[in-house]
């Protein structure tokens, strides 16, 4: 039996405080659903054959569909709803994790000094917080992901666990869905049976909500994590040891991991680059490439590029540009990852993407037929399938 207590299980929160994380999630619900198709409605009736009747053709730029959408009131109230959602997901668990903080510091203490796992936490209070990171609310969540307040502090990476379950609505009964690393790992193991990796890494892997379900899948494989934010990796640090799960996490820029050559046969991300410089990802694919063994294997999560999607979607995923502090969400988007994997010395002959279900929500034969590429891929759909960019390395 582990001494420590689960980090996660210490946010109790109270009759109100659930009902109003409740509310939230419906609103986040309601806003990109129904409000949304309200505006598509209001797009396609008013906004484009407007377009149509000055231009003489469609929009075909998600930044044309947004300049022509901005003054209607449907797309006002929309995208003031989503806004306003988005900062109550962070509210909505600021009390509770703010009751608990003390006992959270106490226990996150106690994990770094744990070596019960086999796994650690490595941090570097000299490391300088990149721009990206630094000069902004990320998602637009006070603090960001790496703001202290106190020694040891674990607040961002609490915030961030909470939120996140608001965010995603996962306190709501009709739950189907596993994530990016379930769905991910099993895709692998599926498609590339022989492939057995001894060592992941994840790049960005904030509190390893993405990092720990590779052990599922890969119960021998050592995990290794590493973010600029301290307050995260202490968090992420402390579920590990609760949970028994050798993961060592460290503290370390992706753009120049302090990793030797050909050190990792998986190395995985998601929901990462979009909010990098385009400069930085490109230097992360790099150091990707560097720290992979021979035959070793990469798989990022991302956003579809805009190419690939019509332009009104790109006018919807790009909202997050303007209004959800991700200055680089468009740049990143607009970049073939073709081109990005050639820059970071990537032969086209080592480059895939792939789209694949949510292994959760997927019918278990389709997704098989999935990963043998004998089914149809899913279209991008955002938490009912994931589209990745990846690479083989040349062995
Ligand atoms: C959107 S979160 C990633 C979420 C996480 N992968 C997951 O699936 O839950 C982005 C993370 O990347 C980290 N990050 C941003 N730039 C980084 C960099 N250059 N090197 C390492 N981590 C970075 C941030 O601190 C943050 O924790």
């Amino acid at each position: 039996m582990n001494a420590i207590r689960d980090i996660d299980s210490l946010v109790d929160p109270t009759h109100d405080e659930l009902a109003r994380q409740g509310f939230v999630s419906r609103l986040r619900k309601h806003v990109m659903k129904d409000v949304a198709d309200t505006m598509r409605d209001a797009y396609d009736n008013a906004v484009m054959p407007s377009f149509v009747t000055t231009h003489g053709r469609e929009p075909e730029t998600g930044e044309e569909v947004r300049d022509a959408i901005s003054n209607n009131l449907t797309y006002r109230v929309w995208s003031s709803l989503r806004y306003n959602a988005q900062e109550m997901v962070w509210e909505s668990v600021r009390e509770e994790v703010e009751r608990q903080l003390p006992d959270m510091i106490s226990i996150a203490d106690q994990a770094s000094h744990s070596n019960s796992h086999g796994g650690s936490l490595t941090l570097d209070p000299e490391l300088a917080m990149p721009d990206y990171v630094d000069t902004m609310d990320v998602h637009l969540m006070p603090g960001c992901w790496q703001d202290e307040h106190a020694e040891g502090d674990v607040a961002q990476g609490a915030i961030y666990a909470h939120g996140g379950q608001v965010f995603r609505g996962s306190l709501l009964p009709s739950k189907t869905r596993s994530g990016v690393a379930a769905s991910v790992s099993k895709w692998l193991s599926i498609r590339y049976p022989e492939f057995k990796p001894e060592k992941i890494l994840e790049t960005g892997c904030t509190i390893g909500n993405n990092l720990f379900p590779y052990k599922d899948i890969y119960p021998d494989a050592e995990l290794t994590g590493v973010d600029v934010a301290a307050p995260c990796l202490r968090y992420a640090n402390a579920r590990a040891v609760a949970r028994g799960v050798d993961a060592h996490f460290s503290q370390q820029n992706a753009e120049t991991l302090d990793f030797t050559d050909n050190s990792f046969d998986l190395v995985v991300s998601s929901f990462f680059f979009h909010e990098l410089s385009v400069e930085a990802t490109k230097r992360v694919l790099a150091e990707c490439r560097r720290v992979l063994k021979p035959g070793g294997m990469m798989v990022h999560m991302e956003l579809p590029p805009s190419s690939q999607v019509d332009a009104y979607y790109n006018f919807f995923l790009d909202w997050d540009n303007e209004h959800n502090n991700e200055p680089h969400y468009r740049d990143f988007r607009s970049r073939e990852c073709a081109d990005l994997m050639a820059s970071a010395g990537f032969s086209a002959d080592e480059y895939f993407t792939a789209s694949i279900p949510d292994v959760g929500g997927a019918d278990p034969a389709y997704f098989r037929q999935v990963a043998l590429g004998e089914a149809e891929p899913p279209k991008h759909g955002i938490y009912t399938s994931w589209g990745l960019f990846g690479a083989v390395k040349a062995a």
